[in-house]
């Protein structure tokens, strides 16, 4: 099975940068649908937008419309959990009876849930009780298949940058993280927010946290030429040894041509 996740794309329409944004998003709708083998379904780990507007949600909707993959979304801080709802209701994995955006798709060898990590007070991680119950239910549901998670906010401390801990407090994170751990079937955990690449561990689970696809708000140092080309994640899983990531260069070789273009040229 071969996943696509993609992150953090913060489209908006009244920033200088609006049109790069897009941009971005589009190129890496467009390498995605080049990819051979095609991924079997794309993840967007949320901050879909940065508003929570419904018009961000109606643009968003219009770059994403071109996947050729099935598309499952979660919601990021900048996000409207309610106008999110509404702008994915077609997709028809949103339950009417949770006020959470969580889910839980079984249509692949790997199951996939989808947590959500809103806070009402900040824009780091919550997971209140509630959501712990939720996700307990969602990973007993079935009993057979491995798991993997997708949660905006990083249940693990991330090394690399300002903040150590993306959630409210160390209490909220491992009342997610002992979830994630209580049946042994979830196999990896992969989330955004960060907006630069991490790996980490929930006990003994790998978890990675993928670059954001918003080239001017990505963070960490990256070659001139890399500067202006998104980067998202491929997650190609193997039953005997579990996933294997891969970064993506979004309009790579594009660019590669354009180089060519530039030494040839007299
Ligand atoms: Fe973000």
């Amino acid at each position: 099975m071969i996943i696509a996740q993609i992150s953090d794309t913060h489209i908006a329409l009244d920033t200088p940068d609006a049109g790069r944004r897009i941009r971005d998003f589009e190129l890496t709708i467009a390498d995605l649908n080049a990819l051979d083998p095609a991924p079997d379904a794309i993840v967007h780990t949320g901050d879909i937008v940065h508003n929570g507007r419904h018009d961000e949600y109606i643009q968003a909707m219009a770059t994403l419309a071109n996947a050729r993959a099935p598309v499952y979304v979660l919601p990021g801080n900048k996000d409207n959990r309610m106008n999110l709802r509404e702008a994915f209701s077609a997709c028809g994995y949103f339950s009417s009876d949770s006020d959470f955006a969580d889910y839980a798709i079984d249509d692949y060898p790997v199951r996939l849930i989808a947590l959500d990590t809103l806070s009402s007070a900040s824009n780091k991680g919550d997971f209140c009780r509630k959501r712990v119950r939720r996700l307990i239910d969602l990973i007993d549901a079935e009993t057979t298949k491995p798991i993997a998670v997708f949660t905006h906010h990083p249940p693990f401390e991330v090394t690399e940058g300002p903040d150590l801990l993306h959630f409210e407090t160390p209490e909220v994170m491992s009342g997610l993280s002992e979830a994630l751990q209580h049946s042994g079937r979830v196999v990896a955990i992969f989330s955004g927010h960060v907006h630069r690449a991490a790996a980490g561990h929930v006990g003994s689970i790998p978890a990675t946290v993928m670059p954001c696809i918003a080239t001017t708000l990505r963070r960490g140092e990256y070659p001139a030429r890399m500067k202006r080309l998104p980067i998202y994640h491929v997650h190609r899983f193997d039953p005997v040894w579990g996933f294997v990531t891969e970064s993506r260069i979004a309009g790579a070789q594009a660019s590669t041509n354009l180089l060519e273009h530039d030494r040839t040229r007299p």
